[in-house]
């Protein structure tokens, strides 16, 4: 059976600031999957978040960009920031963008990760959700998982992996995409995929079809709205076993907590942290940056789950130096490499400052310069 997955995410309003979503509007996000479930428009739901982001998991035949789909979600997210707005929740209707639906969510604020594909016969599947980051903040994870033999034992043992995978990337700000074919094109692929600001993962395929086995939401808000409202707070889903990573391949790459953009106003650099989704409400300076992973079996489409994967002391290695590394970064203060480079504070708030200021800066003297 082809079923498609579709993660749908938006931050319609945090509780207290940035930290989390209020329980009265995750029970609307319930509700109105449940109707959604019984309605015959999806087969089975998820609602799930990270942060101050809701996620919406779900399964349905309609395949990816479905207007039905779209439609649902938007009026949910539409309906949950009603609710925000009554209690007065931080940013209330923050990725709402514009009041028009029309067709689709492209460019209108929420973000989504959704794929198709034929079940097989046992499909795990794990569900990534994260807050204070940005899409490519899954470039590494993907790379780790899909193309590095370090990371994944089945590239060199399992005769179904040992081929490597094809990988699809989007330049986000010329809006064009490249395949790679890995392990041949790992060295060319890295020039763009280490930029993880503008070239970012979507897809992952096996090279022998074209059915996606990774997708990531690419959304990045400042590009729709041309300025800052928030940061992007990505998703992703990542197939696992039977000729694809193993689920500890899968999530072994969070075991190094590695550097992402985006905690605080969107504008400092942390290290990534997984947590249990208990442990997914990031406050201290907003943070640090942090991702749940949630795993489930499909069967017939039906998310059998969801376990929470990173509900492990496996991982507590990585919380320890992720706060280590927290610790470090923070005493930088307002200094790079924790603020962003001066390129991607363009982006924030920034600018204002810097027009406050522009007439005051006046042009060195012949005596003064030094070229
Ligand atoms: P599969 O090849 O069946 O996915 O098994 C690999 C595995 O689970 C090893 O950890
Ligand atoms: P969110 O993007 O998660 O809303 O956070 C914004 C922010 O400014 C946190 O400091
Ligand atoms: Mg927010
Ligand atoms: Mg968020």
């Amino acid at each position: 059976m082809k079923v498609t997955l579709s993660i749908i995410k938006a931050d319609v309003g945090g509780y207290v600031g940035h930290s989390d979503v209020h329980p009265a509007m995750l029970n609307r996000a319930r509700e109105a999957l449940a109707e959604a479930k019984e309605k015959g428009l999806i087969i089975d739901y998820c609602q799930a978040k990270c942060g101050d982001d809701i996620a919406l998991i779900m399964t349905h035949t309609k395949g990816p960009d479905n207007e039905d789909i779209h439609r649902f979600a938007w009026d949910t997210f539409k309906s949950i920031t009603e609710i925000a707005k009554e209690l007065g929740q931080y940013g209330a209707g923050q990725d709402i963008l514009t009041d028009a639906f029309s067709g689709n969510l492209r460019g209108m604020g929420p973000g989504f990760a959704e794929m198709e594909f034929e079940e097989r016969k046992s499909e795990p599947v794990i569900c990534f959700l994260a807050d204070k980051t940005e899409p490519g903040s899954w470039n590494f994870p993907l790379y780790k998982m899909f193309a590095d033999p370090f990371n994944t034992a089945g590239l060199v043992i399992d005769p179904t992996m040992h081929d490597g995978f094809r990988f699809e990337v989007h330049d986000l700000i010329e809006e064009k995409k490249i395949i790679f074919s890995c392990p041949e094109e790992i060295y060319d692929m890295l020039v763009f995929i280490g930029a993880p600001s503008r070239y970012v993962i979507k897809h992952v395929f096996r090279k022998d079809s074209d059915e996606p086995v990774a997708v990531t939401s690419t959304q990045r808000l400042f590009l729709m709205a041309g300025r800052y409202v928030g940061k992007d707070d990505p998703v992703m889903a990542v197939r696992c076993q039977s000729g694809l990573p193993a689920v500890g391949e899968v999530l072994e790459p969070f075991a190094f907590p590695y550097t992402v953009a985006g905690w605080m106003r969107g504008s400092h650099h942390g290290p990534f942290m997984p947590v249990g989704m208990d442990w997914d409400t990031p406050t201290r300076f907003d943070g640090p940056p942090r991702v749940v992973a949630l795993g489930f079996q499909l069967k017939d489409g039906k998310l059998v789950g969801p376990r929470d994967m990173f509900a492990d002391p496996s991982y507590d290695n990585a919380r320890r130096r992720a706060l280590d590394i927290a610790d470090y970064y923070r005493q930088h203060g307002p200094f790079e490499p924790h603020r962003l480079p001066l390129d991607e504070m363009e982006y924030t708030t920034m600018p204002k400052v810097v027009e406050k200021l522009k007439d005051r800066f006046i042009p060195l003297s012949e005596k003064e310069r030094d070229r």
